[in-house]
């Protein structure tokens, strides 16, 4: 026992002045900044020291004064969000949320995003998630939700112990040994188990659809929220989006209508986000990620570590062999089961994927996306192939480049 704890006073000791150290000349170069942000990011590093220092978060005590750390991942439908999602969801100490404003929904109805009673609802449900503050109604519904063994992102964090007797991968879990949550049991296991709490968010589940009113919800001292913003070649999302059933526009002269309409607000909203993250202090741009789904395909275990790193999180080599498979598979994609609905389809080989739309699309489609998102893929460093037949079908050239101009902007 006295072994022990002096064990880990040398430890923290170890873990604890290092990153002093390297605080405090980092502190001295940046001296022009303000000196709140930087006892800011101090307590960020002494956070981050702690969470690696120790392995089992069960018998820990978090000091209950830090704020509770919370990642968000955004993204339009068809960029990847479902596969981040679940490199989280894989993770021990992560807490999952799957679209948690699908609750939202399911307890007012569908409303108009651009509804103030909408923006409302949503900043305090997500204010309260943030804080591991669950309510009895949302209880009900994430106890159905998150554990029906149907649903393709089941929540490992709610489906494992203490909240269920046995993990989800045991084969003698069962939904029915899981007890009803209480706001109790959650709320602890949420702020005690788990030393982040991750949750993926399509924008057209985000009032306004802009990023703003979710950062709303966090600003306050005892919530700390990190954004990953995943955006993904428009040409690719846009037809992917239309054959899963986003938008319709089945054989109707109104087809290309709706397929303006679409590329045009989708490329709105993905720069109006953009700009209003790039010109956020740099306090919050420190909590920004972009990530490009063409990246991820390129490398998905570089893109695994970026993750984790920016969340804070250790690598587990059980994830890593996970996304090589589910990035890699053997099989061809028609062989392999689909795991409910395509919009959640997220085994693919994630590199042929990636060229997809080269040879899917009709040209004149490709035409009209570049006509309405020529400014946004500039930024995201996307080339428009401006109706040249050697761009569109020569997957030897690389329709997106390896530095962009938003990357600059951001310093994750
Ligand atoms: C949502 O509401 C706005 C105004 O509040 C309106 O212009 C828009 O058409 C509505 N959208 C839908 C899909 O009902
Ligand atoms: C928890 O959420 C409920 C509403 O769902 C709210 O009334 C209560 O004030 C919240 N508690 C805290 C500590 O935020
Ligand atoms: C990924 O899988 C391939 C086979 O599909 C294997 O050759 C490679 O070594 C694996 N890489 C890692 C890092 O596990």
């Amino acid at each position: 026992m006295a072994l022990h704890s002096r064990r880990r006073i040398v430890l923290r000791f170890f873990l604890v002045t290092i990153p002093a150290a390297i605080l405090l000349v980092r502190l001295y170069e940046a001296r022009r900044e303000n000196s709140t942000q930087y006892l800011q990011s101090m307590g960020r590093v002494q956070e981050r020291v702690e969470f690696q220092g120790y392995k089992d978060f069960q018998t820990t005590n978090f000091n209950s004064k830090q704020p509770q750390r919370n990642i968000l991942v955004v993204s339009h439908g068809r960029s990847g969000s479902t596969i981040t999602g679940d490199i989280f969801n894989h993770h021990p100490s992560v807490f999952y949320l799957h679209e948690p404003l699908q609750t939202v929904e399911r307890r007012y109805g569908r409303l108009n995003t651009t509804d103030e009673r909408y923006a409302r609802l949503m900043a305090d449900f997500l204010s309260n998630v943030f804080r591991c503050n669950f309510s009895k109604s949302v209880l009900e519904d994430m106890d159905h939700f998150y554990r029906n063994p149907r649903h393709p992102r089941a929540s490992h964090a709610i489906g494992s112990p203490p909240l269920c007797p046995y993990e989800m991968t045991d084969p003698r879990w069962d939904p029915k040994l899981c007890p009803p949550m209480t706001s109790e049991s959650l709320g602890s296991t949420c702020r005690n188990k788990y030393a982040v709490t991750v949750a993926k968010i399509l924008m057209s589940r985000i009032a306004e659809n802009n990023i703003k009113n979710i950062l709303s919800a966090c600003d306050t001292s005892d919530v700390d929220c990190q954004i990953i913003f995943l955006i993904r070649d428009p040409r690719a999302v846009i037809p992917s989006a239309r054959s899963v059933g986003f938008f319709s526009d089945q054989g109707s002269p109104l087809s290309l209508n709706s397929l303006r309409l679409f590329s045009y607000q989708t490329c709105k909203q993905t720069e109006e986000n953009l700009v209003f993250l790039k010109n956020l202090p740099l306090k919050w741009r420190n909590r920004v990620m972009i990530q490009r789904y063409e990246d991820f395909a390129m490398d998905p275990l570089k893109v695994l570590s970026r993750l984790y790193n920016f969340a804070g999180l250790p690598m587990l080599d059980s994830v890593k062999t996970w996304l090589n498979q589910t990035t890699h598979p053997s099989q061809s994609r028609e062989k392999m089961t689909k795991e409910g609905h395509p919009a959640f389809f997220t085994v693919d080989d994630a590199s042929v994927a990636m060229n997809r739309w080269r040879w899917k699309v009709q040209p004149h489609d490709i035409s009209m996306i570049e006509h309405y998102c020529s400014h946004v893929m500039q930024m995201m460093g996307y080339t428009l192939v401006d109706r040249s037949y050697e761009l569109m079908s020569d997957i030897s050239i690389p329709l997106f480049s390896e530095d962009y101009e938003a990357k600059e902007w951001f310093p994750h």
